[in-house]
């Protein structure tokens, strides 16, 4: 596929949760975010976020499988949607959800195991997002793919995060759970598999 089609397919589709989020935020066609919008804003942002953790970690995989070389040339415009919409959902909490309080934020960081792990995930996240350009890239080398493998953890730390706050209905997160084993289960046996290849070489 052209690699510029694929961009720009892309880049819209994935701003569409953003566009539908603020159509719903000012009540554009009779949209709303319902009874409890900073609360749905929260959920559907940290949603998104963890969804795009997801979709940026399967590139790799789908590539492999399915041989389509040039997805990867989307695999950092994933990456940024998602810390793009971790960023919505932590602003969300911290203005509009605990009115940037800094007490009250601190202590649920400190008391809260959920929000503890989402903060550490998210601290994880910064020097990614910040490292993703080119002249970083080329700068930092081979420190760079090092550096990036944090992806793994942080992805691990959004599904536990998730998990820990849900009340009742684990089904979602386990759904969450079950695709993120599935994406690490694989590059574990590409590992193995390097490593078998490497000893008989
Ligand atoms: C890697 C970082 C993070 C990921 C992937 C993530 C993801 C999520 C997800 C998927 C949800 C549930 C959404 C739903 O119900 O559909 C959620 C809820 C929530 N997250 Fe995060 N989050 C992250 C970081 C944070 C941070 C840094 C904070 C605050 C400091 C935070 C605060 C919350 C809160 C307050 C809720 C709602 C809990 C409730 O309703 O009881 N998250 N997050």
């Amino acid at each position: 596929m052209n690699v510029t089609v694929l961009k720009t397919g892309v880049f819209v589709l994935s701003a569409v949760p953003a566009a539908k989020l603020l159509l719903d935020a000012f009540g554009v066609a009779g949209l709303s975010l319902g009874a409890n919008p900073v609360e749905s804003l929260l959920h559907r942002a940290g949603w998104w976020g963890l969804t795009f953790l997801l979709i940026t970690l399967a590139v790799t995989p789908l590539r492999n499988l399915v041989g389509m070389t040039s997805l990867i040339r989307v695999r950092r415009m994933l990456g940024l949607y998602a810390f793009f919409y971790l960023t919505l959902h932590l602003l969300t909490y911290i203005v509009l959800d605990q009115g940037l309080a800094p007490g009250p934020i601190i202590e649920d960081i400190i008391k809260r195991p959920y929000i503890t792990i989402g903060i550490t995930g998210f601290i994880l996240l910064l020097p990614l997002a910040l490292t993703s350009n080119d002249a970083s890239r080329k700068k930092l080398k081979k420190r760079w793919t090092t550096l990036h493998k944090l992806i793994y953890p942080i992805a691990i730390l959004g599904v536990w995060h998730f998990w820990w706050q849900v009340k009742k209905d684990i089904a979602e997160p386990l759904i969450f759970a079950a695709i993120l084993a599935l994406l690490l289960g694989y590059r574990l046996v590409k590992f193995r598999q390097r490593r078998v290849r490497r000893h008989d070489a």
